[in-house]
């Protein structure tokens, strides 16, 4: 029993590997190298913690988790102890024989990413030549084998113009589910900032391409679309709040309230195996210091929003601001907000320069 309700899902970051070198990477700065990885028994351990803890699903990540050999043994594993099962993958380094292999073991569901439309814009994107024509062989087996296919296009202003053509793709793939993800202006993304960020224009035709096709494909493709920080005025909640509904373990076994938590000085992570997962879910720092409302500064402190998105994103607040503490400068109530939507826009005006690619 734990005091807090338990989390409902747990992203089990297998590896920071990946064969792909997205400007948009939501990896950590510091990259885990493969000798930091944890082994079979020490995730087969956390999955029996997690299931026992309350927790419903697991979400095998990256880095690329089909790195890891022994990827169908934990899929295996999480099934026998009733984790419902997804993988988030690029899909790069999957074939039919792999893929049936992980649905004999119990896969439940798949999220291939693409980065554009046409092969020729998305491996530019990826660097990695060939890795759409991949992507979409292997996204197309995975209904036929029986899971549930999710895509998930990761948009900026070098591919919203193919929305429409990205949502054609989640049809004829066979997917359930479409999420249209903007960029995320935090870790690698920040540094490629320039190179991503779309105008207000490119961004009111975005809006009216899903609202449409929502529209007309309702029943048939469920569209998941979030407006891109910078464009909003209020911010999302991340997470679903710290230490509410989610739990991250690194590829090093240490436990994260968000993926990115890593990135906020000061804060000290437990290992998942040292203590119980329950009682690291409960009572550790790193999820007690933005649990709830009680660390904020104005004006979130006050604000009537508060318990609704906690403030926004920790820590979107210290990439952009430099302190976490800070009420997200999405918020139009943040004495950031117009200087740092000033720049971002005066950036979505200028021609992009060149990626900084995320090279291993
Ligand atoms: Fe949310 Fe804080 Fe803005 Fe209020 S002031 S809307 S709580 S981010
Ligand atoms: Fe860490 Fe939002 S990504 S709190």
């Amino acid at each position: 029993m734990t005091t807090h309700p338990p989390p409902m899902a747990l992203l089990a970051e297998l590896t920071h590997r990946c064969p792909l070198q997205c400007p948009y990477c939501s990896n950590p700065l510091e990259l885990l190298k493969a000798n930091a990885e944890r082994d079979t028994d020490f995730w087969k351990a956390v999955m029996d913690e997690a299931a026992a803890l309350g927790v419903l699903q697991i979400h095998f990540s990256g880095g690329e988790p089909t790195l890891r050999r022994d990827l169908p043994e934990l899929v295996a594993h999480a099934s026998k102890v009733g984790l419902y099962t997804n993988l988030i993958t690029s899909a790069v380094l999957l074939d039919e024989a792999k893929l049936r292999i992980l649905a004999e073991a119990g896969l439940d569901h798949v999220q291939v990413s693409i980065q554009g439309a046409d092969a020729q814009s998305a491996d530019r994107i990826a660097a990695y030549e060939g890795a759409h024509a991949k992507k979409l062989e292997v996204a197309r087996l995975v209904p036929q084998l029986g899971m549930a296919l999710t895509l998930n296009a990761v948009v900026h202003r070098q591919n919203l113009n193919r929305l429409d053509e990205i949502i054609n793709l989640a049809v004829e793939l066979g997917a359930g589910r479409l999420e249209v993800a903007h960029v995320q202006y935090h870790g690698w993304a920040l540094a490629n900032r320039a190179a991503l960020i779309p105008d207000e224009a490119a961004l009111a035709r975005a809006d009216a391409i899903v609202a449409e096709r929502r529209e007309a494909l309702r029943g048939q493709l469920v569209i998941d679309y979030v407006l891109p920080d910078l464009h909003a005025d209020l911010p999302k909640t991340c997470m679903d709040g710290w230490g509410s509904r989610f739990i991250n373990i690194a590829p090093d076994g240490r436990v994260l309230p968000c993926h990115a938590a890593d990135s906020i000085p000061g804060m000290s992570f437990e290992r998942a195996g040292e203590r119980e997962l329950g009682a690291i879910w409960d009572a550790s720092d790193a999820f007690q210091r933005f649990r709830g409302t009680e660390w904020m500064q104005e004006p979130c402190r006050s604000c009537d929003r508060r318990d609704v998105d906690f403030g926004g994103c920790r820590c979107q607040a210290l990439a952009l601001v430099g302190d976490a503490t800070a009420t997200d400068p999405v918020c139009h109530r943040s004495p950031h907000h117009a200087r740092i939507r000033e720049a971002a826009l005066a950036e979505a005006a200028a021609p992009p320069p060149d990626f900084r690619y995320r090279r291993p």
